[in-house]
């Protein structure tokens, strides 16, 4: 079979060779990297029977030029890049790689927060995170290992995840929240790992922002477009103690940058870039397809 790797940001050199290693006895693997239009992706998966990707695009224009395709692995978590409803038309299998770059995810989260409660380490008194409130929004594979760490800081841990029992979050030692008003509003920190999915779009919008803390930090390491831009802006504006630091650069980044030190955003999503993340992701998404191919394996499908 042939797969084509296609990665705008490419994976460490070490992930791809192991890629190649497992590939080679059974499968052409072809490699798409830093690839600068869409037309270039286009072109390369006319062939191809598998594709595997990282927030690349999978537009409608990408599975209407693969006309072998059979398979499309998202090697991460968020698999709102890639155009579900053109794959099922076309019994075109999606997955993700879920869990795979999370322990990445979840430290970078850690170290935005220490990042803004110290002032972005200029000078002058900063505070800790040792017995600061934080809450966090969605006990998915990330949400659970930012848990994990921020009890090691000696934080004291709330979420809210209505799709998860709190029995699981209280044998964490995590208190379980009844609303996302509950967790917003009560907390000195907020971790946001929610997915990109239509009903959380502009979901972290004024009702949310009105009841903030005063001196609340938002760290956002899921998607840009959950937030509420216009909103955010009015509430940092108003409320001059938020701070938000993100690694899902907005689109009113040259605004934000009026708040200064209250305001942090990655130049590029760095939280999967981890040599460990790299490797794990990639590694899974090949593997997922190899078995696919071989058993039928369907896991980790997400368009059933
Ligand atoms: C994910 O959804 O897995 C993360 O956002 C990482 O995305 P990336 O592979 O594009 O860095």
């Amino acid at each position: 079979m042939k797969i084509l790797l296609a990665t705008q940001k490419p994976f460490s050199s070490v992930a791809v060779n192991q890629l190649k290693e497992i590939a080679k006895a059974e499968h052409e693997l072809v490699l798409l990297e830093k690839y600068k239009e869409q037309s270039s992706l286009e072109e390369a998966v006319k062939d191809v029977d598998a594709l595997i990707v990282r927030s690349d695009k999978v537009t409608a224009d990408v599975i209407n030029a693969a006309a072998n395709l059979k398979i499309v692995v998202r090697a991460g978590a968020g698999y709102d890049n890639v155009d579900i409803q053109s794959c099922s038309a076309k019994n075109i299998v999606v997955m993700n790689t879920p869990g795979q770059n999370s322990n990445a995810v979840a430290e970078l989260s850690l170290g935005l927060m220490i990042y803004l409660v110290r002032n972005t380490f200029l000078p002058g008194t900063g505070s800790e995170l040792k017995g600061k409130k934080l809450g966090i929004h969605a006990y998915g594979n990330v949400g659970k290992l930012v848990a994990g760490l921020a009890k090691g800081f000696g934080m004291e841990v709330s979420a809210f995840d209505p799709f998860v029992a709190d029995s699981v979050l209280l044998a964490d030692g995590v208190t379980p929240l009844k609303s996302a008003g509950e967790l917003y509003s009560g907390n000195d920190i907020i971790s946001i790992n929610i997915p990109a999915i239509p009903s959380t779009i502009k979901s972290i919008n004024k009702d949310i922002f009105d009841n903030l803390k005063s001196n609340v930090i938002l760290i956002n390491t899921a998607r840009k477009e959950i937030i509420d831009e216009v909103d955010l802006l009015n509430a940092m504006r108003k409320n001059h103690g938020i701070k938000y630091g993100t690694d899902v650069m907005p689109d009113c980044h040259e605004k934000m940058k009026e708040f200064g030190t209250r305001y942090f955003s990655t130049p590029k999503k760095m939280g999967a870039e981890t040599e460990e993340a790299n490797i794990n992701a990639a590694v899974a998404a090949l593997n997922q397809i190899i078995d696919y191919f071989k058993t039928g394996n369907e896991k980790f499908r997400v368009n059933r």
